[in-house]
C-alpha cells in the first residue's frame, strides 16, 4: 500500500455490489382488452424478436441462455391499483442494459395510447448476506426451475427498505437474516431465512436489486419475484405472512412493500 495509507473499504466496489445481468419488468395496463389483442399479440411477437423464451426455461439446461424473453398474463382482480392492476406483463433479462431499453421503446412504440407501459429495472447480484451454511439451506436445497406448464403462477412484489435499515451497517443488516436476539425486545427470534424456509423446496425465487443503487426517490430498492405450481401457490402467501410477522422476522419493520401482482406464465400473450 503506498506510503501507509489505509485503503478505504467502498461496499459499492466489491464483487457483491456489481450487477451481473438487468432484467426489465414492463407492466401493461390495456384500456380495452378486445380490442388490443391483436396489437398487443403483434407486439410481442415483434420484441421477442432475438430472445429465448423463459417459458419453457428449466434448471436443466447446461448453458442458460444471454438474452431471455417471458410473457405474463395476471388474475382479473378488481380490487387492484396501479401497477398489480396491470393485466399483462412482459420481462426481458439480458447483460447488456441498453438492448432492453430498446424493448420498452419498441414496446411503447407498437402499444400507443392503446395501452400505458410501466417499467421497472432490476439486476441479478451476488448474495450479500448468504454465509456457506445459509447457501446450503436457502439456495441449494432450493426448488429449481420449472417450465411453465409447471410452475405457472407468479408473484412479482417490488420494495424497499428504510432509510434506517440503509443506515446500519452492513454487519448489523447481516444479522436479520439469520436466528437472532432481536435488540428491541431482547427475544430470540427466527430472522428471514428461517423464517421462509417453508418456502425453498416450494417456491423458485429470485432476487433483483435496483441497478443504479438504493433509496432512489420513488424508485424501488428491490423486485422480488417467485414462480410455483399451482398446488404451492398457498406456499407463497403462507411465506408471505409469515416474513410480515416482525415478531419472528424483526427484518420486516425496515420493508415498504410495493403492489403485490399475481398472474401466469405464457408462452406469448
Ligand atoms: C421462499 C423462501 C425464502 C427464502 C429461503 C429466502 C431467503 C433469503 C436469503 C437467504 C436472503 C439473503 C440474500 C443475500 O445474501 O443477499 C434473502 C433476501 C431477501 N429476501 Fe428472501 N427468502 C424467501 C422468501 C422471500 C419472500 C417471500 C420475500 C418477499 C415477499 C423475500 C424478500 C427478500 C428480499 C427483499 C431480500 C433482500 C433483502 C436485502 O438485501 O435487504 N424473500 N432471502
Amino acid at each position: 500500500m503506498p506510503n501507509g495509507t489505509l485503503a478505504t473499504y467502498t461496499p459499492s466496489q466489491n464483487h457483491v455490489g456489481v450487477n451481473l445481468t438487468y432484467t426489465k419488468f414492463l407492466f401493461v395496463q390495456v384500456r380495452d382488452d378486445e380490442a388490443i389483442g391483436a396489437k398487443l399479440r403483434t407486439a410481442g411477437s415483434s420484441i421477442a424478436r432475438g430472445f429465448f423464451n423463459d417459458f419453457d426455461a428449466d434448471g436443466t439446461r447446461d448453458i442458460q441462455a444471454h438474452e431471455t424473453i417471458q410473457f405474463f398474463v395476471s388474475d382479473r382482480r378488481t380490487d387492484a391499483e396501479g401497477l398489480a392492476a396491470a393485466r399483462y406483463l412482459v420481462q426481458v433479462s439480458g447483460k447488456y442494459r441498453p438492448r432492453l431499453q430498446e424493448v420498452e421503446l419498441e414496446l411503447r412504440r407498437r402499444l400507443g395510447d392503446a395501452g400505458d407501459v410501466v417499467s421497472l429495472d432490476g439486476a441479478h447480484r451476488n448474495p450479500r448476506y448468504t454465509s456457506a451454511e445459509l447457501y446450503e439451506q436457502a439456495y441449494r436445497r432450493a426448488q429449481a426451475r420449472q417450465s411453465g406448464r409447471q410452475a405457472k403462477n407468479v408473484f412479482i412484489l417490488p420494495m424497499s427498505k428504510t432509510a434506517e435499515w440503509w443506515q446500519m451497517s452492513a454487519l448489523d443488516r447481516h444479522a436479520y437474516f439469520y436466528p437472532h436476539v432481536d435488540g428491541k425486545t431482547g427475544q430470540p427470534v427466527h430472522g428471514h431465512a428461517r423464517t421462509a424456509e417453508g418456502g425453498v423446496q416450494t417456491l423458485h425465487r429470485r432476487l433483483f436489486h435496483n441497478p443504479d443503487g438504493y433509496e432512489r426517490k420513488g424508485e424501488f430498492d428491490f423486485i422480488t419475484y417467485f414462480e410455483c405450481a399451482d398446488e404451492h401457490i398457498g406456499a407463497f402467501d403462507q411465506v408471505h405472512q409469515a416474513l410480515r410477522d416482525t415478531s419472528k422476522n424483526p427484518e420486516w419493520a425496515f420493508v415498504e412493500e410495493g403492489p403485490l401482482w399475481r398472474g401466469t406464465r405464457l408462452l406469448r400473450w
